[in-house]
């Protein structure tokens, strides 16, 4: 393969050659790809004001918030902005029965009265860089396996050498499937306090009902406080902290938004495929997607029934609910969108366009035809090895809730069979912890349910083969009713004070004689039958795919010539733009691009709890007490869509307008438009942001919490607008 130097190959820069808002881009690079047509589109600034290493720029008031969402600086005290639902976890662990903060909300009323938050983290990027030559040094002569380790050796140097001795947390990531490497140098904040949270009933209006639905009316957002130790550095939680002081803070724009604006999304996109061949977006479509929906269908309609029928099931289940309807409703929009783009025959015309350009090039049959014959192999195997994966994850690993159980009491075993008794007893002691913490959520019928019908499913829709034989003899034995008093009754693991106890002792023979727990021989069975015949190979067709995915994408890049393209979603800073608009759904129906308060008030139904509106946000609708916040129009925003195109890591960017100001909150994107992980399409795609003006009313008019509004830059037209 000829070794590629990418930044010489995107010298020219088309304009129109993609979509205008497709892409999230690397800020590194927006000078030579982005910054003319972003100009073009209203962007008043230049591109040293969004990533800069030598002068505070934008970058430097966005971090990673926690494992895998984004947030910004919005004062120069350190003040934080993000999704409720990024924040949700910290909300949850300071509530108790007494102090609901998830149901009431919560509101600091003074600095003494943030909450810190042991292990919650955030990262500014310090810089990133392009470390290509670095990474390949030395590989050129190298076969695969040799190759591949020599790149992992180059990559731990560098990140190694980089962190400076601990002081950054660094990474070095491949992008265009390893035709690129760029090294991540980031600082990490270990101080980071809860300030404020609007009530589950706002921040989470509209709950798994209106996920990725638009119109929406969510107030996802709350605030968090960074703090630092000596010299504005990162330091452990202590009161001696002080706030930490950003280079770079967003100024609020009161302005609002109107249809057409240019937008700018700035923030860490988790992960996407865009590059794919048709052969695996065929899988997603027709396989994946499609297994996944019926496995979860009947996840939620047991825990729906559970839920509807008792308030303390509701309370144990709703996150549990909530993780399994994300995917799952997300995944029903993506078929839908990759059907309407036609997206598989999409791809096919692109890969006889690609067969084409290679012939014209005679590179055809020296390059790439073995590529696409090695893709026709590896997805044939890839396709069944994947639907055992895919069955195996979704109820094994997180389906039947108490192999959450056997999947600790066997390591237990493991330790004990293998004389490892320092980490028995660390196992011991981590599973005493985890104990309470899972039967506090959990419901043994719910349980129960979701055994009985999630089982027998492996071995109805897998081949025999990819099952244990151990297996068929269980469900050989037994019918249905069976099964559920022959296994799941009869288990131990299931006793919280039963099993407590066992472990508490620590007796290993007692320990030992849990082997034959017919919960955790199932599970052991199961379990083992995945490491052994079924993971091993899903990840080295995995890496084989990648192999290959390496020469067809610098292909791509070689025939794309003079367009830019944008690398897959990493979990790094990445920017997307586009404009304010609403969207054509389906034949008659237009969507409008904002939201209001109105609508809050049409979904009003306490009889409906995800639509049951607090009694003092009815207030201040009814005296239309909205300050400034208001529209010029007159109504209390609360959402807006745009074309920026983003995915899960996004929630809690920054949207900016023009001027870089903060305009709103990213949190969502619409359903029509979820495919756009695989194929962005400019008519549908849409993110969703919470309006900052809603937010800004929430925190002043609705939580009394307006002093917190002094620290922040709060500008319209350019003027700073004085405190009222
Ligand atoms: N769909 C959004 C995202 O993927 C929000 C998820 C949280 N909200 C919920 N109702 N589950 O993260
Ligand atoms: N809701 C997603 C997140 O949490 C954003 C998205 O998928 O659009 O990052």
């Amino acid at each position: 393969m000829r070794r590629l130097k990418l930044s010489i190959l995107f010298i020219f820069f088309v304009i129109g050659s993609l979509s205008a808002k497709e892409g999230m881009w690397i800020p590194l690079l927006l000078e030579k790809y982005n910054l003319a047509e972003m100009q073009e589109m209203g962007f008043e600034l230049t591109a040293q004001d969004i990533y800069d290493v030598n002068n505070g720029s934008m970058k430097d008031a966005i971090v990673v918030f926690g494992g895998g969402c984004t947030g910004e600086m919005i004062s120069p005290e350190g003040l934080l902005i993000t999704n409720h639902h990024c924040g949700y976890r910290q909300i949850q662990s300071h509530s108790s029965v007494e102090n609901d903060y998830l149901t009431n909300g919560f509101w600091a009323m003074s600095r003494e009265e943030e909450l810190p938050n042991p292990g919650l983290t955030v990262r500014f990027l310090e810089y990133m860089e392009d470390v290509t030559d670095e990474v390949l040094e030395g590989t050129e002569v190298l076969e695969t396996e040799e190759r591949e380790k020599k790149i992992r050796e180059n990559t731990s140097r560098l990140e190694r050498s980089a962190s400076e001795r601990g002081k950054y947390m660094t990474q070095v990531k491949p992008l265009f499937y390893g035709n690129q490497y760029y090294l991540y140098v980031y600082k990490v904040y270990r101080d980071v306090r809860l300030v404020g949270a609007p009530p589950s009933a706002i921040g989470k209006f509209g709950g798994d009902t209106d996920n990725w639905i638009w119109p929406r009316h969510t107030g996802d957002f709350s605030l968090f406080r960074v703090y630092a130790g000596e010299n504005n550095e990162p330091a452990d939680y202590s009161p001696d902290n002080v706030p930490f002081q950003p280079k770079k803070f967003f100024p609020i724009s009161l302005d609002g938004v109107q249809e057409g604006d240019f937008t700018m999304v700035f923030g860490n996109p988790g992960s996407t495929m865009q590059y794919i061949p048709s052969h695996e977006v065929d899988i997603i479509q027709n396989q994946r997607d499609p297994d996944r929906i019926a496995i979860r269908d009947k996840k939620l309609e047991i825990l729906n029934q559970a839920m509807e029928s008792d308030p303390k099931v509701r309370i144990q289940y709703s996150a549990k609910h909530a993780s399994i309807s994300n995917a799952w409703k997300k995944w029903q929009g993506e078929i839908l969108g990759l059907e309407r783009l036609d997206a598989i025959n999409k791809k096919l015309a692109f890969e006889a366009a690609f067969k084409e350009w290679a012939e014209a090039n005679r590179t055809w049959e020296s390059e790439y035809q073995q590529v696409f014959e090695n893709f026709d192999a590896l997805y044939f195997l890839y396709k069944d090895f994947i639907k055992a994966s895919d069955y195996y994850s979704e109820i094994v690993l997180r389906g039947v809730e108490i192999f959450q159980v056997a999947s600790r009491v066997n390591n237990i075993i493991k330790n004990i069979e293998s004389k490892q008794d320092k980490r028995l007893e660390s196992e011991l002691k981590g599973t005493l912890d985890f104990l309470p913490r899972f039967f506090k959520d959990y419901h043994h019928p719910v349980d129960e349910q979701l055994f009985e019908t999630l089982i027998p499913l492996l071995s109805n829709d897998l081949k025999s083969e990819f099952l244990p034989e151990y297996l068929n003899d269980v469900l050989a034995k037994n019918d249905r009713d069976k099964l559920v008093r022959k296994v799941y009754q009869k288990s131990v693991l299931t006793d919280e004070q039963k099993l407590k106890q066992i472990l508490e002792e620590g007796d290993e023979k007692k320990l030992l004689k849990l082997r034959k727990d017919p919960v955790l021989e199932l599970y052991n069975r199961l379990n083992f039958h995945y490491e052994a015949n079924i993971k091993p190979v899903v990840d080295a067709l995995n890496s084989r795919i990648n192999q290959k995915m390496k020469i067809y994408m610098a292909g791509i890049i070689l025939m794309k010539e003079g367009e830019p393209l944008y690398p897959d979603a990493n979990l790094t800073l990445r920017v997307a733009y586009g404009k304010v608009e609403g969207y054509e759904p389906r034949d008659g129906v237009k969507y409008k691009h904002y939201t209001t308060l109105a609508g809050i008030m049409e979904k009003d139904n306490p009889e409906i709890y995800d639509y049951n509106v607090p009694e003092r946000l009815k207030e201040l609708f009814h005296s239309k007490d909205y300050g400034r916040y208001a529209d010029s129009e007159g109504y209390l925003p609360v959402c807006f869509a745009a074309s920026n195109h983003t995915t899960g890591g996004n929630s809690g960017s920054p949207i900016v307008n023009a001027k870089g100001h903060l305009i709103g909150v990213n949190f969502d994107r619409c359903w029509e438009g979820t495919m756009s992980d695989i194929m962005y399409d400019p008519e549908q795609s849409r993110n969703i942001a919470i309006d900052i003006r809603y937010a800004l009313f929430l925190i002043d008019k609705f939580a009394g919490a307006g002093y917190l509004l002094d620290e922040m830059e709060l500008v319209r037209e350019k003027v700073e607008v004085a405190d009222e």
